[in-house]
């Protein structure tokens, strides 16, 4: 029987924030990942061991991640660029001993141009390969799972419209390393679903459809069609940020990603079940509502679509 359960990577509290100019408290944070952990979010990408000069809205990601509730059914994800915040994750480890622990999950990243690892992190795509693979290696020696970002998958800010066979071949060397899964960023937003299905197409040739995760950011207004291109492909996670937040500092001029309201939405009533923390399924409603939450803790209104056509209800 074909496989028709939707995993959920919530990336607001990482992808959501770390773009954000004003400082949020790491009260806000905390209570954030707790609110979308007890709405059934079975998977967090709570924030990011970078260097606080490149990204400072994630500094307090060991705070963040020390004061917040683990529940034993979530997966807790920080991203680690290199060696030295993979040092920082292990000494945070060895300092708190917590079971659950406070991560259970490191997140690498690179990229399928040399442009966009340049201003990301600071190298070029085969040098952040070699740097990562050692990483990978020792987080998995301590029990962690090890996730793999290719960026830029389907256009770069800096060089323009990317080969599909680099996006396969970077996809490749993550799963080589060990990632347990791929996730298929489109960091610009300027897919559509005729080039997302034509890239992971491509990208199916090297790494299976079960370790592949579709990452889209809404630049376009295409984002939910693109989850279902993805979907169409046998791509089973989707990474979603509630309320719509989100964007890279390296990526100017996108927005977030696909809000996660609109898509517990437009899965609703398909074939499609969405898979939630304790055999159940992420509550809408509560999303919705946590959207709203931290929009206005923001300053703002939430921007995803059926976060507020059902707060107007
Ligand atoms: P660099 O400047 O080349 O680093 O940056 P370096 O190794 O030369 O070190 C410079 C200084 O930074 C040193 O400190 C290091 O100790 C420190 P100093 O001696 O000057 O006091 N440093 C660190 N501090 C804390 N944590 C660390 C760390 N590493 C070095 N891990 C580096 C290279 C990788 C550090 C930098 O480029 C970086 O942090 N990049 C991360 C950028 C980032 O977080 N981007 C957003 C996430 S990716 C994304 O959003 C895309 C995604 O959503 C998917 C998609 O949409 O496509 C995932
Ligand atoms: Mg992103």
């Amino acid at each position: 029987a074909a496989n028709n359960v939707v995993n959920i990577v919530e990336v607001g509290p990482r992808d959501g924030l770390q773009n954000e100019k004003g400082v949020i408290p790491v009260d806000v944070k905390v209570e954030l990942i707790n609110r979308l952990a007890r709405a059934g979010a079975q998977n967090i990408e709570t924030g990011s061991f970078v260097s606080p000069k490149w990204v400072p809205q994630m500094g307090g990601t060991a705070e963040v991640i020390t004061r917040m509730e683990r529940l034993p059914d979530v997966h807790y994800a920080v991203l680690v660029p290199n060696q030295k915040g993979l040092d920082n994750l292990f000494t945070l480890l060895d300092q708190t001993q917590l079971s659950p622990p406070v991560s259970d999950e490191i997140s690498i990243f690179t990229a399928a141009t040399d442009a966009f690892t340049r201003a990301n992190l600071n190298t070029t795509i085969t040098e952040s390969l070699q740097r990562l693979e050692p990483v990978a290696r020792a987080a998995l020696d301590r029990g962690l799972r090890v996730r793999g970002y290719v960026s830029v998958a389907i256009a770069c800010p800096y060089s323009g419209p990317v080969d599909f066979k680099r996006v396969r071949e970077v996809a490749k060397a993550l799963a080589d390393m060990g990632c347990y899964e791929v996730s298929l960023g489109d960091t610009v937003g300027q897919g559509t679903p005729a080039t997302v299905a034509e890239m992971i197409e491509e990208v199916k040739k090297s790494v299976p459809v079960e370790k592949l995760a579709g990452h889209f950011h809404d630049t376009y207004g295409t984002a939910v069609a693109n989850v279902f291109a993805a979907l169409a492909q046998g791509i089973r996670t989707i990474d979603s940020s509630v309320g719509g937040l989100g964007g890279c500092p390296y990526s100017p001029g996108a927005t977030g990603n696909v809000a996660t309201e609109d898509v517990l939405y437009a899965l609703k009533d398909s074939q499609y079940k969405i898979a939630g923390s304790n055999n159940k399924t992420i509550s809408l409603d509560d999303t919705v509502n946590i959207g709203w939450w931290i929009s206005e803790k923001l300053g703002r209104e939430s921007v995803s679509r059926a976060g507020r056509a059902l707060r107007a209800r």
